[in-house]
């Protein structure tokens, strides 16, 4: 059956080997993008918690994002960005203007320094996980634990399409759907790797087969083919709007979820929504083959009303700055900040950095 696939296992890519173990003990080199809005406030709380481990950084800041943009007109640029492939992890706040902004034109930004990021580094997987967070354990908040593997390379976010006769009542616009079997596959297979890793062991592939008859089958196709490999792992399938019904209604029956890029992107705002809010929302943009950095960033965006009055929360960062930890292999450290967030509640009217501080203490209590 394996002879059928163009992909190696990640497997081993996902588990850092021994060498890779080896150098765990040294310091990494991280790269930090506070961006715009909260971004910075949100990325200075999340290292004052990996620092909290004891796992030592070398950091590195970039200045990128919106008002890098608008002071020299540089989005990234390939000297930067060749720099970048050089660090062991990104960590990365918000980019983006003020909403209603007009110094920069919608897409700078997205496609010149996030998607340049993402496609560029080979960040193929964007893994967001959602648990409902312990304040609403009591509440008629359901109680969810699920991850999303969104395809990050492909789809409708390939760019690929055009105008004709643009600004003319003739004009068209076309927007295609890029999907090749080599990323279709490697997200599904990392998607059933995780699933085959978690106690439910249940994966669900999220698409629109009934009406994208030409990539859903080729997603479907795949998905039934790499499931062979995986016969622990439980399956099911579901229309990206019925998934948005199930989602809201019964969440708890998710616990792997794989979709393409597009529906990843819609469905992890609404699965953020459910399961305490945005602003505990985490992401990691992962290249699992390992062949440069990964990015890990708050889902949440530059939120820039909140900007200085101490209300952004930085727990969505925090979280990402824990993927980034066990991406890298510190799985003590990694473990120490998620079961810490697991049972942390902050104080009703606790601004961002008394957030930041009672997550460090906690996680330096547990971490000596
Ligand atoms: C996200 C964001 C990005 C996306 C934008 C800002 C390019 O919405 O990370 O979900 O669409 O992927
Ligand atoms: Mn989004």
């Amino acid at each position: 059956m394996s002879g059928l696939f163009y992909c190696p296992s990640v497997a081993s890519a996902t588990t850092p080997t021994d060498e890779e173990k080896d150098e765990a003990l040294s310091s990494y080199n991280i790269a930090l993008i506070g961006g715009d809005g909260i971004g910075p406030e949100v990325v200075a709380e999340a290292m004052k918690v990996v620092a909290a481990t004891g796992v030592e950084v070398d950091t590195t800041s970039y200045d990128l994002g919106a008002s890098r943009y608008v002071r020299t007109g540089e989005v990234l640029s390939d000297a930067v960005l060749e720099e970048l492939r050089g660090f062991d992890a990104i960590l990365l706040g918000a980019v983006g203007p003020a909403i209603g902004s007009k110094e920069v034109p919608p897409g700078t930004l997205e496609r010149g320094l996030l998607l340049k990021l993402r496609f560029e580094l080979d960040l193929y997987v964007n893994m967001r996980p959602f648990a409902t967070p312990p304040q609403s354990a009591d509440s008629s908040v359901a109680k969810v634990d699920f991850v999303v593997i969104r395809e990050n390379t492909e789809g409708t976010y390939a760019g690929e399409g055009g105008f004709l006769r643009k600004g003319t009542l003739a004009e068209v616009a076309t927007q295609g759907s890029v999907n090749t079997r080599f990323g279709v596959e490697r997200a599904i297979r990392f998607a059933f790797e995780l699933a085959q890793s978690r106690a439910a062991k249940h994966l669900t592939l999220v698409h629109k087969t009934n009406v994208l008859t030409f990539s859903g089958d080729l997603w479907q196709r795949t998905f039934d083919l790499v499931s062979v490999e995986f016969p622990e792992v439980g399956v099911a399938y579901n229309h990206v709007d019925a998934a948005c019904i199930y989602m809201v209604e019964s969440p708890q029956r998710y616990d792997v979820i794989v979709t393409d890029n597009l529906f990843g992107d819609i469905l992890t705002d609404l699965a953020g929504a459910i399961s305490g809010g945005i602003g505990y929302a985490a992401s990691a943009n992962l290249n699992p083959a390992r062949t440069g950095p990964s990015l890990f960033e708050p889902v949440h965006g530059a939120a820039h009303d909140i900007v200085g009055t101490g209300l952004a929360n930085p727990t969505a960062a925090i979280r990402s700055a824990a993927l980034m930890l066990e991406f890298l292999g510190e799985t003590a450290a990694a473990n120490a900040i998620f079961s810490v967030l697991d049972s942390f509640s902050p104080d009703a009217g606790s601004t961002t950095s008394q957030i930041g501080n009672a997550i460090a203490e906690r996680v330096s209590n547990a971490s000596n």
